[in-house]
């Protein structure tokens, strides 16, 4: 972290940078302009800003060192395990040497991989932005820092989103993207201005498919994140700085919003389904043959039958050896596909319209046709949910039929978040008396982690029979109404047993000193007097409960392969997703 000195120090260094840049901008003709390896254009500028940029750093921290756009030398540094600088004296060449105002200076420090302050300088305005003490601030036609005003990203309100998604090449999954999120705004704006603009609530998603560097958005991520909003990359997680040759992968910005719809995410890995479909023609054929396949979802991998065989049902059943008297959630592509089979209240078209493609489950009363009553198994209650992912979506789609699929584990174990989590559970052999797991569909991490949230439709107030991803909060603010908790002596969803969710060793919470033969799970920094411990999985380093959310299952399953008698698990904060965690933790611990 900086000082307040070195803050102002910092200020003024932006100041310089800014004045040099101007100079060059007034004075600009296109004799100046050259190319580099790769093509882009590079300025005088771009080299002036460049020396005054490293120059003043140098002196302000003497022994950080600097990764810098324009210092090729830098682009071998190797040790990001130390603090360091990524500097881009000028983001926006393109738009300087346009004539287009929307140019900036960057600078930002990373610290255990993550951009612990950042400063964006854009010359023309003479603005500043920065993070600093947690908050972001914006210095505006001048350079004092008592002038600095605190900036905040706006709420997203789901049904009227901006984005700045044009991009003068756009992708087939950025096509696909705006297809499916609707923005009633795209506001279409150069360089890492769009990181304050999310910054101080003007747009809320900032979705990026095409090339980007570290440093042209690790500054934009630290005043985002300090406004309130972040930065999310492949599987859900927050960008991480230091990566192999400093290139990002697909990511989407984000101002301030309690959950991300997991449709919103789709685009940072949807480019590689292609390469499934041999896996896909093949994955369809063996569900028609009534065997079992195991697919990828967004919250977990599911053990698929399909819905229209009571003999490929039966040997989920078997398969899992799970209780008979525990229904299954049909899996849909569509809404309307969904209607077939149950009937549709006021609150299921709200939650449906509001959180499908995800991770909700619908509980409504079963309609009366053949189909129906199969995936109900005869029961007057059906529960529907369609997937996000875009692997699953698409087996759906292919097949045409609901496919039913509970977690793809053993009864009362832990869910499956990966492949080779499937594979542990049912192999070596994929089959036993009355079942055959012909195919599992290998693909990445489920980015949610955790089971669907299930919600009873059928009344006139939502019962949640299930927490997960889409929590309480999110459900009741969208239909302004109470969410009831279900009634302990009926109970309506037999899934929600008090002892689920299990490793096979002891799980304990909120847990604070060692005991004797114990692994741990732990959140945020991990204390000093743990950090020798072998068994220990780190749910997530920077206390971001998304990201413990999606390795919970490979934490538990991890110190589970190691051994260990007891899990220690330290406190995670109960709010947002927290609760979901939580709630699985405690049927994790609970042994009957
Ligand atoms: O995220 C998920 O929901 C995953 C993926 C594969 O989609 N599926 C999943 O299924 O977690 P399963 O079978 O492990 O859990 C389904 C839960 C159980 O708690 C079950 O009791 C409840 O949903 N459920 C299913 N049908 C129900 C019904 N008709 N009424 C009440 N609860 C029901
Ligand atoms: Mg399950």
């Amino acid at each position: 972290m900086i000082n307040s000195k070195q803050l102002i120090n910092m200020i003024n260094l932006a100041k310089e940078c800014n004045l040099c840049a101007m100079s060059f901008f007034r004075q600009l003709d296109n004799t100046q302009v050259i190319f580099k390896k790769d093509e882009s254009p590079l300025t005088k500028a771009d080299i002036e800003v460049n020396k005054i940029a490293i120059n003043g750093l140098k002196k302000i921290f003497p022994n950080i060192s600097i990764v810098s756009e324009e210092l090729e030398s830098s682009h071998n540094f190797l040790e990001n395990d130390k603090p360091f600088w990524l500097v881009d004296p000028i983001d926006g060449t393109k738009e300087f040497i346009n004539k287009n105002p929307n140019f900036t200076v960057n600078f930002a420090l990373i610290k255990n991989n993550l951009p612990v302050f950042g400063l964006i300088a854009q010359p023309f305005t003479d603005t500043i932005w920065y993070s600093f003490g947690g908050k972001a601030w914006k210095i505006e036609k001048d350079y004092k820092i008592e002038k600095s005003e605190q900036i905040q990203c706006s709420k997203i309100n789901y049904n009227k989103i901006s984005t700045f998604s044009s991009s003068s090449h756009r992708s087939k999954e950025l096509e696909d993207w705006i297809t499916l999120v609707k923005p009633q705004k795209d506001i279409n704006i150069g360089s890492s201005i769009k990181f304050c603009h999310l910054a101080e609530g003007k747009a809320d998603l900032y979705p990026r498919t095409s090339p980007t560097m570290e440093w042209d958005i690790a500054a934009g991520h630290s005043i985002l994140k300090a406004a309130g909003g972040n930065v999310y990359c492949d599987a859900g997680l927050e960008m991480r700085y230091g990566k192999v040759n400093f290139k990002n992968t697909n990511f989407l910005a984000f101002g301030k919003t309690p959950y991300l719809p997991p449709k919103f995410l789709l685009f940072l890995n949807k480019h590689d389904v292609d390469k499934y479909e041999n896996d896909l023609v093949q994955a369809k054929s063996e569900l028609l043959k009534q065997n079992l396949v195991a697919f990828p979802t967004e919250t977990v991998y599911g053990l698929g039958a399909i819905g229209s065989s009571k003999k490929a049902i039966k040997s989920i059943y078997t398969a899992k050896r799970r209780p008979s008297n525990n229904p299954l959630i049909a899996h849909t592509f569509s809404k309307k596909e969904a209607e077939k089979y149950i009937e549709f209240t006021e609150i299921a078209n709200v939650l449906a319209n509001n959180f499908w493609p995800g991770p909700l489950t619908i509980v409504g009363q079963t309609k009366k046709n053949k189909i129906s009553n199969i995936l109900s198994q005869g029961k007057s209650t059906l529960a529907i949910r369609v997937p996000s992912h875009p692997l699953a979506m698409d087996l759906i789609k292919r097949v045409n039929i609901p496919i039913l699929a509970p977690s793809a584990n053993l009864s009362g174990g832990v869910s499956p978040t990966k492949a080779e989590h499937v594979k542990k559970d049912f192999g070596p052999h994929f089959k036993g008396k009355g079942w055959t797991l012909s195919k599992i569909l290998d693909y990445e991490t489920s980015y949610v982690g955790i089971e669907s949230t299930v919600v009873d439709c059928r009344g006139e107030k939502p019962i949640i029979l299930r927490h997960g991803y889409i929590t309480k909060e999110m459900i009741s603010e969208i239909l302004e109404t109470e969410v009831l908790d279900p009634n302990d002596d009926e109970l309506i969803s037999p899934g929600l047993l008090k002892s689920h969710y299990s490793p096979k060793a002891d799980v304990f919470l909120d847990q604070k000193i060692s005991m004797e033969n114990a692994g741990w799970l732990t959140f945020g920094n991990t204390p000093k007097s743990l950090q020798k411990n072998k068994n220990l999985f780190n749910l997530s380093p920077s206390k971001n409960l998304f990201q413990a959310c999606c390795l919970l299952y490979s934490g538990l399953r991890y110190l589970d392969s190691k051994g260990v008698k007891n899990i220690q698990v330290m406190p995670i904060p109960n709010i947002g997703i927290g609760v979901a965690i939580n709630d699985r933790l405690q049927r994790a611990s609970c042994k009957l």
